[in-house]
């Protein structure tokens, strides 16, 4: 990887003095989406999907175009098993409110693990608490692995699998095929959460036979606000739209309505039309760098960081101890230190790091802390970067106060 010539490529890399590590929260954009995105608005703008002139045609072939792309990236079979939507977090309401309400119900089981976000937390809450189903936690053990036993918590009551596929806080890859195999086997579906998955790994909806995946734009380079959901198609067509209004209809009386034709049903209203096409681009982008290329360097970044924060007195890592199995995200404490203080004195010395609960508080709970420091990288981070974190960070208890 020439990684002089990609960090060329992100204009707001040009600061070298500047460390971003913050890429689990959101990832940064290269030149070219920002161009996509702004083409689209100097020369294709018109509102997609409505418009019989020429402008609102090349909107609906740019949209579509973009959705054929994701749907191609994410290995689906068909364009129209993918919805676009704001975020992961929509992604998973859609199915939660669609999908959950209507197929789920008292002596049935949600399977969920204890590492997701709220994001994969909150929606099936909802369900449970209006269907009477119960949710089951699977847990991981102190590198972040569920264990066979914890996959025998999916059992013939077991409707619903929701499962990050990258923890955001322990960065460890769940066992998703196993999951997937166990569930299926129990007659439940399964739901990816590949929010930190996707910007690392690739995906292959068919392969996997993922019933739904769920995946943000704006952590794999493309811009914020657009998302995708995939659904199989034999579930998606038993599914009632999420949300009602423009464009999602095919006929509409005052009574009444009947619904557009997949996937336009699940997309009501004025669609983000140049997120999708910027989503397109951040895919070319990632496609041409390679996933391969992408994880030998997180894993050489990774192993920097653990290399020199292992001989750190006071410091307790989080996750698996093979960095090599970590989605480039290093999470932290430092004794004595609150996370917010370390993440403070880091961004002192222009270092981004996120700390706090991560948008994990069960997690948190389950660790026994308030709250992380965290650092995650990307492929077009650097070694130097790397060891100047280590550095840096070997200096906060003294700069907080600490004699060692
Ligand atoms: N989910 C994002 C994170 O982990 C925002 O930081």
């Amino acid at each position: 990887m020439d990684i002089k010539r990609i960090r060329e490529d992100f204009p707001i890399l040009k600061d070298p003095d500047y460390i971003y590590f913050d890429n689990a929260a959101t990832s940064q954009r290269p030149a070219a989406v920002l161009k996509a995105v702004e083409d689209f608005y100097r020369t294709t703008n018109a509102n997609p999907l409505r418009g019989l002139y020429e402008w609102s045609i090349g909107a609906t072939e740019a949209y579509e175009g973009a959705r054929e792309k994701v749907a191609s990236f994410l290995g689906a079979a068909d364009a129209s098993e993918i919805i676009f939507t704001r975020n992961t977090t929509e992604a998973i309401n859609l199915v939660a409110y669609s999908w959950g309400l209507q197929n789920l119900g008292s002596g049935d089981e949600i399977a969920v693990t204890v590492m997701e976000h709220h994001s994969n937390l909150l929606p099936w809450q909802m369900v449970a608490d209006k269907t009477g189903a119960q949710l089951v936690f699977m847990e991981p053990d102190e590198e972040g692995r569920l264990g066979d036993e914890q996959l025998d918590r999916i059992t013939e009551k077991t409707r619903l699998v929701a499962v990050g596929m990258v923890s955001n806080v322990l960065g460890v890859s769940n066992p998703i095929g196993q999951i997937i195999a166990r569930a299926h086997e129990k007659g439940a579906l399964v739901l990816v959460d590949a929010a930190q998955g996707a910007p690392h790994h690739r995906i292959d909806v068919q392969k996997a036979d993922m019933d739904f995946c769920a995946v943000s734009g704006h952590k794999m380079l493309a811009p914020f606000g657009i998302g995708a959901l995939y659904v199989k198609k034999k579930i998606l067509e038993q599914m009632p739209p999420f949300l009602l209004g423009g464009e999602m209809i095919e006929y509409v009386t005052r009574e009444s309505a009947t619904y557009a034709q997949l996937p336009h049903k699940f997309e009501a209203g004025t669609v983000n039309a140049a997120g999708a096409v910027g989503m397109a681009a951040a895919i070319d982008y990632l496609e041409e760098v390679g996933f391969d290329a992408i994880r030998e360097q997180e894993k050489k970044l990774t192993r920097i960081l653990y290399d020199g924060m292992k001989t750190m007195k006071h410091i307790t890592l989080y996750g698996p101890s093979d960095p090599d199995k970590s989605s480039g995200i290093v999470t932290f404490n430092i004794e004595g230190c609150h996370p917010h203080d370390v993440a403070s004195v880091m961004d002192s010395e222009k270092i981004c790091i996120r700390a706090g609960h991560h948008c994990a508080q069960p997690l948190m709970q389950y660790l026994n802390v308030n709250a992380t420091a965290r650092a995650s990288l990307y492929f077009y981070n650097t070694e130097e970067e790397a060891e100047r974190f280590v550095e840096k960070l070997s200096l906060v208890r003294s700069w907080l106060g600490y004699q060692d």
